[in-house]
């Protein structure tokens, strides 16, 4: 009878009931296992095909199986993965170098996630602020940001949810809203060490800082003597078409420390804080490190990437324009489309209800994206997105649409 029980059990069951009884509960997976990918597409255990319009959460910039990565994975898992940072190898160095042209930002410190980097730049904040008085300790923060998960990251994050079960976190964090140019004017003070904003807003619902805004931040910084940082997590290293969202606006506004993870090294773990010669001595010898952080492997492979993406950009730019520009054509039919907001190929389509079962049932239809801040579609496809894909991505919206 037993036996009889276990053979109807598909794979994808029993995967599943062996993470509920051994792994952390505390993420709400969908129900689906994927085995494998090629280019823009996942296939489940049963072989089943997915459009993946949201890459590993903005991670898996070239798509999945892509022959350069491979090959250079391949190549160095060979030679050599990992030798700490006590010694240099070959490639810590040269992708620093492509990072600072790419930046406009000197140096380069490498970690292994967005949280790390976070953790770090805010450690930079305060040590550059004690540098010059005991109380210049707070950092200005945007509400309905998000910077991640670890115990600085959250304290800095503008949404009460993800700090509540962890209080008390870091003290002198203040928060203000996105865009308002006065009430930024009116926290920033002699008190101030850092200034810290996304320049799209992510998990917050693809929402763009303004010129003004920006320009404002830099402003205020300068005049107060703080550090402006920057989360280009989510929304940078080219996902806007531009390498960082800063390069989105005109004219450019550098900030002193800039933050990144998610793509740089297509699926491995690598992030890095990026800074200029005015934020880096803030950090000396031994007040900062981290063991994996920098490996030969994930730096080889961003190198390799940074290669790719040079030739990407264009294609960025005008796969990211076609797909927007569908969606315009979406919410011209279905009024409960408020607005299409993003820049290359980071989109959100805000929706006036909930749009959880929109991502269930697209899943159904073999489509894969998101929903975060509850109603707003995220689209983080892969750089390598073609138009084709995106004419299938918007045929399979209009059908999910269409049975609202
Ligand atoms: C803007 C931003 N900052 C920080 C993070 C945290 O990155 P990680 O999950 O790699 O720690 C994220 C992740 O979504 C993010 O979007």
């Amino acid at each position: 009878m037993v036996e009889e029980h276990i053979e109807q059990v598909t794979e994808a069951q029993s995967i599943m009931a062996r993470e509920k009884e051994y792994v952390l509960q505390n993420y709400a997976r969908y129900p689906l296992v994927l085995d494998k990918g090629k280019g823009c597409y996942l296939y489940d255990l049963d072989g089943k095909k997915y459009l993946d319009l949201i890459s590993g959460i903005g991670v898996n910039a070239l798509g999945h199986g892509h022959p350069r990565i491979v090959k250079t994975i391949r190549e160095q898992a060979g030679l050599m993965i990992h030798c700490s940072n006590l010694y240099y190898h070959r490639y810590q160095g040269l992708l620093a170098e492509r990072l600072a042209k790419a930046s406009g930002l000197q140096r380069t410190f490498f970690s292994n996630s967005g949280t790390e980097s976070m953790e770090g730049a805010l450690k930079m904040a305060r040590a550059y602020g004690h540098k010059v008085s005991a109380d210049k300790i707070e950092i200005v923060s945007l509400d309905n940001s998000f910077h991640g998960r670890t115990m600085g990251a959250i304290a800095v994050t503008g949404q009460p949810k993800y700090r509540k079960d962890f209080e008390p976190l870091i003290p002198g964090v203040r928060f203000v809203p996105a865009n308002d140019l006065a009430a930024l004017e009116e926290v920033v003070s002699e008190k101030t060490c850092a200034i810290l904003l996304e320049g799209i807003q992510g998990e917050g619902g693809i929402f763009q800082m303004t010129q003004a805004y920006v320009e404002k931040a830099r402003e205020l910084a300068d005049r107060f003597d703080a550090l402006l940082i920057f989360d280009e997590i989510q929304c940078g290293v080219g996902r806007p078409g531009t390498y960082f969202s800063y390069q989105l606006l005109n004219p450019v506004v550098l900030p002193d420390v800039m933050v990144t993870a998610k793509p740089l090294a297509c699926g491995l773990p690598l992030g890095a804080i990026c800074c200029n010669e005015r934020a880096a001595p803030a950090i000396g010898p031994g007040m900062h490190g981290s063991t994996f952080g920098g490996g030969a492997l994930a730096c080889r492979v961003a190198v390799e990437f940074f290669d790719i993406l040079d030739e990407l950009m264009p294609s960025i730019q005008r796969v990211g324009g076609h797909f927007r520009c569908e969606l315009e054509g979406l919410k011209s039919k279905f009024s409960f489309i408020k607005e299409v907001r993003g820049a290359g190929l980071m989109i959100g389509a805000e929706i006036d209800f909930p749009g959880k079962q929109l991502v269930v049932d697209g899943m159904a239809e073999g489509l894969l994206f998101n929903c975060t801040h509850d109603t707003v579609l995220r689209f983080l496809p892969p750089y390598i997105l073609t138009e084709k894909d995106v004419d299938k991505a918007i045929k399979i919206l209009a059908k999910l649409f269409k049975k609202v």
